[in-house]
């Protein structure tokens, strides 16, 4: 009887995950040519899949059938070639030429298949020390210090969180005081400069931390680089404990800050200073000597947040943060339960906001195995090519115009129109970033730049081929054209 159970149980799951992988390859196999986006309206997406909750269960593998018939209108090709939107990675495979196997896909599979709890040693000694082995290979390929602490987040949003919640910590104890323990209400305020460049993830972790998103002390990014006599002339101000947050790189242009001048500032404030770098997608310039002075002085950082689910191509959601001081990271994360039985190895829930975790690390495990440093040197090297190239062709197109030059891997640009009024302008960039969007090529997004609005294109996918910057290129150009008349 039980034996029977078993084998229909396990028929239901193979048909169910037969049916996952025969949809998903058709998803992978339909990205080259696939519109970008397709952008359904909210009703649209409502329509299709708001439902009350049902009252008793279905078929696993018909359920996905329909939800991705339902869904599809609304999957957009992000891990494809010429998803250019935001900063977007894809999924790594093994080889780029003959026989491509999706090495970090195929690792996040099985990870959901052996679901194992990465947030304890007992949990999963493998889970654990796989992403003990991850950390260290990726200290290898960005140079940073072997002896930093660190562990994957969600994103580098929770890493900016990591990094600066240790900074809390730090400029807690400078002051007298142990911020996670006592919290903060009464005691001294803890203050946080950066450039006018930081990112909205950072800045949202200020008010996460308790530090205030309004407390925050920007100097100006002129192009996008900190002003580093600014940032010395606000430091001289401070008297107390400062949290410097550094850029490598900012979102819009890709310009990094002077890092190394930022750690020398650290060095000399009187109060003492923590140095945080926010490297979502900037640090992988340190995988290439071509582009590793742009990050010259990051392993002077106390804290370093990166995304995994960017350049290093593993699915979402993935990042991670580095640390200088493992015992300020452990005091901030600090948490007693006698239930959490102690194992003999690394723990990564004292390292991290959550206690229970996916294994994260497998997939970058097999991305980073699969790809070795050379691999990922080349991805970095191609798309800082792809987008010199756009840029190349922006600055050669009438219509177009760069609106800071590309110092890495994203394009900020904008369609001129005619009539050089400003306001009009603005809004024929606003349109044009729909347009783009809709025609289906290529997906960019819109920013503001210098209180303009403007657009980017970001390359961080392994797969985009300069066929693929042609269509985007070509993409710009109609919309242009279109709009100019
Ligand atoms: C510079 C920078 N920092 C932080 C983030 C936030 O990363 P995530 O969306 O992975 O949390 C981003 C995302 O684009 C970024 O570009």
């Amino acid at each position: 009887m039980s034996a029977e159970i078993d084998s229909t149980a396990a028929t239901v799951t193979e048909q169910a995950l037969s049916r996952a992988h025969a949809l998903a390859s058709a998803f992978l196999a339909s990205l080259p040519e696939r519109p970008v986006a397709r952008l359904p309206s909210a009703e649209e997406m409502a329509a299709a899949l708001d439902e009350a909750l049902p009252e008793s269960g279905s078929d696993p593998a018909a359920v996905l059938d329909q939800w991705f018939a339902r869904a599809e209108r609304g999957i957009t090709a992000s891990p494809g070639p010429r998803f250019f939107g935001f900063v977007t990675g894809g999924v790594t495979p093994a080889a780029l030429a003959g026989g491509v196997t999706p090495a970090a896909l195929a690792g996040d599979w099985l990870a959901s298949a052996i679901d194992q709890n990465a947030g304890m040693w007992a949990s999963s000694p493998a889970a654990a020390q796989t992403e003990l082995v991850v950390l260290r290979w990726l200290k290898e390929l960005f140079g940073l210090p072997e002896h930093w602490a660190g562990a994957l987040t969600s994103g580098a949003t929770m890493a900016n969180l990591v990094g600066l919640i240790s900074a809390r910590q730090w400029a807690g104890r400078r002051l007298g005081f142990d911020a996670a323990a006592d919290g903060l209400a009464g005691q001294p305020a803890i203050c946080v400069i950066s450039s006018s460049a930081i990112h909205l993830s950072a800045v949202k972790c200020l008010g996460t931390l308790g530090l205030g998103r309004r407390q925050l002390r920007q100097v100006a990014a002129p192009g996008g680089s900190v002003d580093v006599a600014a940032m010395a002339t606000l430091l001289r101000g401070i008297a107390g404990p400062v949290i410097i947050v550094g850029n490598a790189a900012e979102v819009n242009s890709g310009h990094f800050d002077d890092i190394a001048a930022l750690a020398d500032l650290r060095d000399a404030h009187p109060g003492g200073a923590w140095l945080h770098v926010d490297g979502a997608f900037g640090l992988f310039a340190s995988a290439s000597p071509r582009f590793a002075h742009l990050c010259r002085g990051i392993d002077r950082a106390d804290s370093v947040a990166s995304d995994a689910h960017k350049w290093l191509n593993v699915p979402y959601d993935s990042g991670f943060a580095f640390v200088r001081d493992a015992a300020i990271l452990r005091e901030a994360f600090a948490a007693d339960g006698a239930y959490v039985v102690g194992g003999s190895g690394w723990d990564p829930f004292t390292h991290v906001p959550e206690v229970s975790r996916r294994f994260r690390a497998l997939a970058a495990w097999c991305a980073l195995k699969a790809f070795g440093r050379q691999g990922y040197r080349a991805l970095v090297e191609r798309c800082v090519e792809h987008a010199a190239a756009f840029a190349r062709w922006v600055e050669a197109t009438p219509g177009v115009e760069l609106m800071n030059p590309a110092a890495l891997n994203i394009v900020c640009f904008r369609v001129v129109g005619q009539g050089g009024n400003e306001a009009a302008n603005d809004q024929l960039n606003r349109t044009a970033v729909g347009l783009i969007q809709r025609d289906g090529r290529a997906f960019v997004t819109g920013t503001v730049w210098g209180g303009r609005a403007a657009i980017r294109a970001a390359f961080d996918n392994w797969q985009t081929t300069l066929d693929d910057v042609a269509l985007l290129q070509a993409a710009v150009k109609d919309v242009a054209t279109d709009l100019a008349s």
